[in-house]
């Protein structure tokens, strides 16, 4: 009788390798890594070899990258989805597609389990197993294994076990292996001496920013074109969304920008330090922010951030494939419907400032703001609503207070 199968997520990192070994130790099953490709890593080269090496009997690979963007990052940007104000959940945008990914490659080899490298303390293992579960309906047809979960080692003993099974892993300075994951929309870093709140994050542990000393002297202004709440253009050239992250990650990584040190509340209820870079996430959202105040009346900017925390939560807490995301991205797309025009941003130094923003569909009126003595704003009616709009405030201070003043 031939094994059973399972697939697994694999992103090549130590985990994920021990994880191919000890699954056909544990499970007896044959393993095939599915391994996507969500831009920013160069951990696709080589990938199929360094699973195959481990025992993997097949290994897929498939580039999302453009689904990643479109289906998810730019519905997240557009949605205003910022987990804690800071991070702008590039990892958690990942978690569902991959699900999806899982599932059908599960169904195309017509394998009866799953796997991801997961540990049980973070929310990936969350984000994992319910999306898996959701879609595979209630995960009676496929089985779920997490193996970083069940295996209890601590992180010395799966180095130890990761050396015993031949398997590489990467190292940086004084023996630190951080945990971290990548996608274009971001990258996270976890574990080590940033276990310490108090201990600032060594200058190796970043990749894709420059420190605020060896950003460059010069500013820098970019422009950045939105259609709909989407980013379609950087400086004047449209480009697809998936190139228009990578090049601002570069610009804007090169000015310094993007570094966030955070102190994070995790779904499973354990605090975290989380250090970020997010490079183009960061100056998105601020450039659409911008945008915002000139395209959007003031009722609709606070009815939206009110939905974007709760969206960001959702995303956060491994929730993208519930209805009611998806009634919060429907109020998104229609109230981002004339969110078009181009915001203008300087960077230098660590920061970026937006210094610029122009609609077609600007609520903004020259006419009616200047404080010019050409206004068309009625003074005379001003009065008036003043008149009618102070009066329960009026009524209420004559009968009941401030009487005596
Ligand atoms: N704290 C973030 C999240 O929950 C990032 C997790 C990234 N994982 C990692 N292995 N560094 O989405």
């Amino acid at each position: 009788m031939s094994k059973g199968k399972c697939v697994l997520a694999y992103s090549g990192g130590m985990d994920s390798t021990i994880s191919v070994v000890w699954i056909k130790e544990n499970y007896d099953l044959d393993v095939i890594t599915l391994t996507v490709d969500l831009g920013a890593g160069p951990e696709i080269e080589g990938v199929a070899e360094k699973a195959k090496k481990a025992g993997a009997i097949d290994s897929v690979i498939l580039d999302v990258k453009d689904e990643f963007v479109n289906e998810y990052v730019f519905p997240g940007l557009k949605a205003g989805a910022m987990y804690e104000d800071v991070y702008a959940l590039s990892t958690a945008f990942a978690r569902p597609l991959m699900s999806k990914k899982l599932v059908e490659t599960a169904r195309k080899y017509g394998a009866e389990y799953v796997s991801h490298g997961c540990t049980g303390k973070g929310n990936d293992q969350v984000r994992f197993d319910a999306s898996i579960m959701t879609l595979s309906g209630d995960g009676d047809s496929i089985k779920i294994i997490a193996p970083a979960r069940e295996w209890g080692m601590t992180r010395d003993e799966e180095k130890e076990y990761a050396n015993k099974a031949g398997l590489e892993i990467r190292e940086v300075g004084n023996n630190r292996v951080y945990s971290i994951d990548r996608n274009l929309w971001g990258l996270a870093i976890e574990g080590e001496d940033l276990e310490d709140t108090w201990i600032a994050p060594p200058e190796d542990a970043f990749s894709w920013t420059s420190s605020i000393e060896n950003a460059p002297n010069e500013e820098e202004f970019i422009e950045i074109g939105f259609e709909q709440g989407i980013p379609v253009s950087l400086n004047n050239k449209n480009m697809s969304g998936v190139n228009l992250i990578d090049e601002l990650n570069i610009i804007a990584g090169k000015h310094g920008i993007g570094r966030v040190d955070h102190l994070e509340n995790r779904l499973v209820g354990i605090k975290s330090r989380e250090v970020y870079e997010t490079p183009a996430a960061v100056v998105l959202y601020q450039a659409l922010a911008a945008l915002e105040t000139a395209t959007l009346s003031r009722e609709q900017q606070r009815i939206k951030s009110s939905l974007s925390t709760t969206f960001s939560d959702l995303v956060y807490d491994g929730r993208w494939f519930t209805n009611l995301r998806e009634n919060i991205q429907a109020f998104m797309d229609d109230a981002q419907k004339f969110t078009s025009g181009n915001v203008k941003l300087k960077l230098f130094k660590g920061s970026s400032t937006v210094i610029g923003r122009k609609s077609r569909f600007s609520l903004y009126d020259y006419n009616m703001s200047t404080y010019s003595t050409t206004d068309s704003f009625n003074h005379g009616s001003a009065e008036g609503f003043i008149d009618i709009y102070s009066l329960p405030a009026r009524m209420q201070a004559k009968k009941q207070k401030y009487n005596d003043l």
